[in-house]
């Protein structure tokens, strides 16, 4: 037996008893006449000691060459520490060490192999395997490990079949860019990897499947963000002979079983909020609900005086920013720059300080009075010492700044937020968007998103007001995932296909599987996916999705590590090209 026990083990319990442990040294203390080594492994970290009166000479050196890294065994008596340390679990014990033996050496690391370590990002990235040795790396991976088990188990009990699809696929413009694998049998052609495996488990519900779970790795070539990897993980489900309500439920009791197993929270039910709600009250489709601050329209009392702040505006909205009254003329105009510099066409966003001692300050004084701007503030529940924030402008782009303005003025004054998690469903979303520079309608989930079926006669004549079975699950500001009911009949999919300006010929060369498939007997289904990297860093905290994934890339989507990607050799290169 190479150990009898791990470094997370031994308590008082275990006072007497002859161990061996192995793992790492993190750091030897020498202090003459004791030397203390901490050893570390995936449980923990045990504390070694070498003490003059118990030890031979050999031992003491032996134990003065270690340095940081090294793997070790040691033997020993687990003995009571003369000063026990609280913050461990093995804190109130030591082994007494008999005997050690090197393993194997290390290079001194790069950086600290610690929580709080010195290694900037990129140099971590690039040794990642000692970045894992971190216990908070070590647990973020333990957390996602179970989660990821606890979620078997539950789909399990509701049925659904773990089956895998392949990595291997079609390629379709739709979409994200797709990642491509040149084909070696067949020249100019290509494998796409798969950005969702969407229609497959469609095929899987066309097949009698009937309830499909997946984690499956997803590939999209887009521009990177802390939430966003090239390459990612779902939780990809698929349910035959169900209803929105159904999907809701049973994935809402997923969440809130993960929550009550892995942190011990009660999670309540989930509030649900159309898109349409959303964005009025709160300018996102994925609204953080943790800080209150939702919307208070105005348009009609601010346009009853013509004020050159907003010339002709749709929408007047505003919300009341807690303690903002105190915001420096530099913080404001910085907030101002945010709107104008991002993408909306907006008026200039403008403000009402309710100080302290009550005063109303703000630009629109000059043009409104000052009962009419107190009603604005008492109506966004504004107190005194708050600042009311306004932006003016049509509706959609003045919604959207505001939503963007709001979570930056939550970052700018660092507000607590009221609850630790505010999951909530957003459902009723519109099935089509319009791409200006395209000058045609782009599908917001997914082509193959069923219209509502009140709305299915709209797509000819309005495609644009059609509304979709289609709901994402969003936590704390995070869209954590997103699905809809599909469409299970050929002639409405063709029609989608349609609204979308996708004529018959090039919907049946991309989809045309599905297509047929719709043609066999498909029973109606829905599904959802969560991005689980997504849903791990919400659970386990954290800036970033790439501390719950192992070797993720970077932010310019390079494996910094292993050096991908990279030219290929030559032999290669020529076989995939087909040249001789
Ligand atoms: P969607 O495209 O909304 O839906 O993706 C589902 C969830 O996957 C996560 N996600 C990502 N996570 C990390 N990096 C990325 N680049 C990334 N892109 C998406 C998000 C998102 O909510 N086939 C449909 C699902 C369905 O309809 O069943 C789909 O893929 O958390």
């Amino acid at each position: 037996m190479l150990r009898t026990h791990t470094c997370g083990d031994l308590t008082s319990v275990a006072v007497g008893q002859k161990v061996v442990l192995c793992g790492w040294v993190q750091r030897v203390r020498d202090k003459g006449k004791v030397v203390w080594i901490d050893l570390r492994d995936r449980y923990g970290m045990t504390q070694l000691v070498i003490e003059e009166q118990h030890a031979d000479s050999a031992l003491f050196t032996q134990a003065r060459q270690l340095g940081r890294e090294y793997v070790i065994s040691a033997q020993g008596e687990v003995v009571k520490r003369m000063s026990p340390n609280p913050k461990l679990p093995t804190g109130e014990i030591e082994v007494r060490l008999t005997s050690l033996e090197l393993i194997n050496a290390s290079k001194t690391p790069p950086f600290l192999i610690e929580d709080a370590t010195d290694g900037h990002e990129e140099l971590r990235m690039q040794y990642r395997y000692l970045d894992l040795r971190r216990p908070c790396m070590q647990r973020n991976l333990a957390l996602r490990q179970k989660i990821t088990q606890l979620t078997r188990d539950y789909l399990n009990q509701e049925g659904l079949l773990e089956l895998d699809t392949p990595i291997l696929i079609r390629s379709t413009p739709e979409g994200a860019r797709d990642f491509v694998v040149p084909a070696r049998k067949e020249p100019d052609h290509f494998y796409a990897l798969p950005q969702s495996p969407q229609v497959l488990k469609q095929l899987f519900m066309v097949a009698g499947m009937d309830r499909y779970f997946q984690f499956a790795r997803c590939f999209r070539d887009e521009d990177l963000r802390a939430d966003r990897q090239p390459e990612f993980t779902q939780l990809d489900c698929e349910l035959s002979f169900i209803s929105q309500d159904d999907i809701l439920s049973i994935f809402e009791g997923l969440i809130k079983t993960l929550f009550a197993e892995v942190k011990n929270i009660t999670l309540p039910d989930f509030p649900v909020m159309t898109y349409e709600e959303a964005m009025q009250a709160y300018g996102s489709d994925k609204p953080d609900l943790r800080f209150g601050m939702r919307f208070v329209e105005v348009t009609e009392e601010a346009k009853k005086v013509p004020c050159p702040l907003w010339p002709s505006p749709e929408l007047v909205v505003a919300i009341a920013l807690p303690g903002g009254a105190r915001l420096s003329r530099k913080v404001l105009d910085r907030m101002s720059a945010f709107v104008q510099e991002g993408a909306w066409s907006v008026d200039k966003m403008t403000y009402v300080k309710w100080t302290e001692e009550g005063e109303y300050r703000s630009p629109l004084t000059k043009w409104y009075d000052e009962a009419v701007l107190q009603g604005w503030a008492k109506r966004a529940g504004a107190q005194q010492g708050d600042l009311l924030l306004l932006i003016g402008g049509d509706k959609e782009a003045a919604q959207e700044a505001l939503g963007a303005l709001r979570l930056q003025a939550i970052k700018e004054m660092e507000l607590k937020p009221t609850y630790a998690f505010a999951p909530l469903w957003v459902i009723d979303f519109p099935l089509l968007e319009w791409h200006a520079e395209e000058q045609r309608y782009h599908a917001k989930h997914h082509p193959f998103t069923a219209p509502k079926p009140a709305d299915v006669a709209l797509l000819d004549s309005d495609p644009g007001r059609v509304c979709a079975n289609a709901y994402d699950l969003v936590i704390n500001g995070v869209e954590i995932g997103g699905g809809s009911i599909r469409i299970h009949e050929r002639d409405v999919q063709e029609k989608v296909f349609k609204a979308i300006g996708m004529d018959q010929k090039t919907a049946f060369e991309q989809f045309g599987a599905l297509l047929t498939a719709l043609e066999y007997g498909t029973p109606p289904h829905g599904g959802i996916a969560l991005g689980w990297d997504r849903l791990c860093l919400v659970m386990g905290g954290g800036n970033s999705i790439r501390d719950y994934i192992p070797f993720p890339k970077n932010n310019a989507a390079r494996d910094v590590m292993l050096g991908a990607p990279a030219p290929l050799f030559e032999s290669t290169m020529n076989e995939k090209l087909h040249k001789s």
